[in-house]
């Protein structure tokens, strides 16, 4: 059943949408930074020489080049949403995730390889937090017109970056301090439990797509769509106020997430077999 859908959502999100896309990645990238242990830093640094180490600026890289192969692995369709994920066999961004974090982790994979890996985790990680990445509705949102401070927009565009745009405007902090203040206000996020480690590369590392993808289908329902009037400018009617914590929450667990996955792989022993990380369950 959940296969059937896919084709229908091939041209997801249009090109327009990774210019502006872009605050919430990079705060993912940004606060994920503060949470490395110091070796994981040394070990980005070293992994990401033409983006001086910073993850948020990283984090931007798989929509700045986003080669049509890839435009699959920015999201999945749930059959409904409120539904939890099940271990399926999709080209979307659950094997993305299992896949890159496969090839992250295992040391002999070569260096333009790794780096690469390390682009595209960081990404996903951030994606599947966003729910309308989880979202078969109006193309993940992206043609369900609404109005935003009076400005007519997609519902997509409001979630990847008007909430955030308007929240940073609001406090008057810049996009720096608005991820410390994100990092202060928030807690950390359920960890993935040992159980459920489908999609992940081994049991071993704290890579966890289908839970993280489930409470975003869980969002959808109970509040993305459920919360939304047409007609209304959601900046103001409410929708605004309701909606933007949920998102930030979302953002500081990517962030979490990112960093608690490269903290683990760096600590993993060096002579790790590289056949247990390569046994993805799909
Ligand atoms: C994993 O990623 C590599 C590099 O992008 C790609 O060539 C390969 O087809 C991917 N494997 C799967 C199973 O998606
Ligand atoms: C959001 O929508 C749900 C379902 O209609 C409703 O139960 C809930 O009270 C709404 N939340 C807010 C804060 O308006």
């Amino acid at each position: 059943m959940f296969s059937h859908l896919l084709p229908v959502v091939v041209a997801f999100l249009p090109a327009t949408v990774s210019a502006y896309g872009r605050i919430g990645h990079w705060l993912t990238g940004e606060i994920a930074h503060h949470l490395l242990s110091a070796p994981a830093k040394e070990w980005t640094n070293a992994l990401l020489p033409e983006y001086d180490g910073s993850l948020a600026r990283a984090a931007l890289w798989a929509d700045e080049v986003k080669p049509p192969w890839s435009k699959s692995h920015h999201y999945v369709n749930p059959p409904r949403d409120c539904t939890a994920l099940s271990p399926t066999n999709c080209n979307c961004i659950l094997s993305a995730i299992g896949n890159y974090t496969t090839r992250l982790a295992d040391p002999t994979t070569p260096h333009p390889a790794r780096n690469e890996a390390l682009k595209f985790v960081i990404h996903y990680i951030g994606d599947i937090h966003q729910p309308l990445h989880v979202s078969g509705r109006f193309k993940g949102g992206t043609e369900m017109k609404v109005l935003f401070d009076s400005h007519h927009t997609s519902l997509h565009e409001v979630w990847d970056y008007l909430m955030l745009e308007r929240s940073t405007k609001f406090l008057g902090l810049s996009r720096t301090d608005y991820a410390q203040h994100l990092l202060s206000n928030y807690p950390s996020p359920t960890p993935c439990p040992s159980s459920s480690s489908s999609f992940s590369p081994s049991p071993t590392l704290p890579a966890c797509p289908l839970l993280w993808g489930t409470e975003s289908a869980n969002l959808n329902c109970g509040l993305v769509w459920a919360n939304l009037t047409i007609g209304t400018d959601l900046a103001h009617s409410g929708y605004y106020d309701v909606a933007l914590p949920a998102l930030e929450q979302g953002v500081v667990a990517a962030a979490y997430r990112i960093a608690t996955l490269i903290n683990a792989i760096v600590e993993m022993p060096h002579d790790a077999d590289p056949e247990t990380l390569l046994k993805i369950q799909i």
